[in-house]
């Protein structure tokens, strides 16, 4: 059990990162164990989609370290970073609208293990079982976003980056997409998630960090948040 935590973990040294010469991330360190939660808060514009997606390599660090799995990723493409199990779910789902939920299930199988991967999404979500055949834009925003969770639990990735998954949705599908983000870690993988639902993200997480303007300003665990003036001053009431 330990190795694959070892394996699965990410690890973030002395990160600075931003977009052509505007640096929004500050020597950022961070860790996120594997099966485990890791919440990843803050006010807007405070650079919690800027790191992951330097995480996933979407943005290029100026300094610093990224490693997953021990190894130093820091300068591989997007698509190796995915290959080697770590996936990132954009803001925004990240799905094809226009085509159908088995489409969509599809493109992320090989040839081989269509049947298999279809069973394993929609024994996940069973809604998405009933609407194989639906057109992705056509479903409603929370079965869009189980959808788009779908897609990723079918790479069985080892690291999900989750960037408001359960921004604009009722409640009962927020508590469906939590369930399903505790299941994945319980099954193994490290989760770094950034939500607006800050109680709810903090009951599923087991360390959480809080960031402004580029910096943390917070680590440690939920317990220790909620009795920190950091979590009045930056992020109220949810
Ligand atoms: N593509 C981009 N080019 C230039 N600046 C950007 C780009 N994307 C984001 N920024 C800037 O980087 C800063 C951090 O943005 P980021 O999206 O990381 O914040 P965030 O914490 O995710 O905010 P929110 O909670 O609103 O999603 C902001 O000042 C933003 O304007
Ligand atoms: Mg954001």
């Amino acid at each position: 059990m330990n190795t694959s935590v070892e394996t699965n973990s990410l690890e973030l040294v002395g990160i600075t990162s931003g977009y052509g010469t505007t640096t929004i991330l500050r020597n950022i360190d961070l860790t996120v164990p594997a099966g485990s939660v890791t919440a990843l808060l803050g006010p807007n514009g405070a650079g919690k989609s800027t790191l992951l997606k330097t995480v996933s390599g979407l943005v290029r660090p100026t300094r610093g370290v990224v490693r997953f799995g021990g190894d130093d990723i820091t300068k591989l493409p997007t698509s190796e970073r995915a290959k080697r199990g770590l996936c990132h779910i954009p803001e925004g789902r990240g799905i094809f609208r226009h085509l159908t939920v088995r489409e969509n299930l599809q493109l992320q199988a090989g040839p081989h293990h269509e049947d298999e991967l279809i069973e394993r999404c929609t024994a996940a979500f069973p809604i998405l079982g009933q609407r194989l055949n639906q057109r992705a834009g056509s479903m409603s925003g929370g079965q869009q976003q189980m959808l788009s969770m779908a897609r990723a639990y079918a790479h069985n990735p080892k690291l999900i980056l989750v960037d408001e998954a359960s921004l604009g949705l009722a409640p009962i599908l927020v508590d469906e997409i939590f369930r399903f983000l505790r299941q994945v870690a319980d099954e193994g993988a490290a989760l770094l998630i950034v939500d607006q639902f800050i109680t709810r993200a903090l009951a599923l997480a087991s360390r959480v960090y809080v960031m402004n303007r580029g910096e943390f300003v917070f680590s440690g665990t939920p317990g220790e948040l909620e009795k920190d003036d950091v979590f009045n001053r930056y992020l109220g009431s949810d």
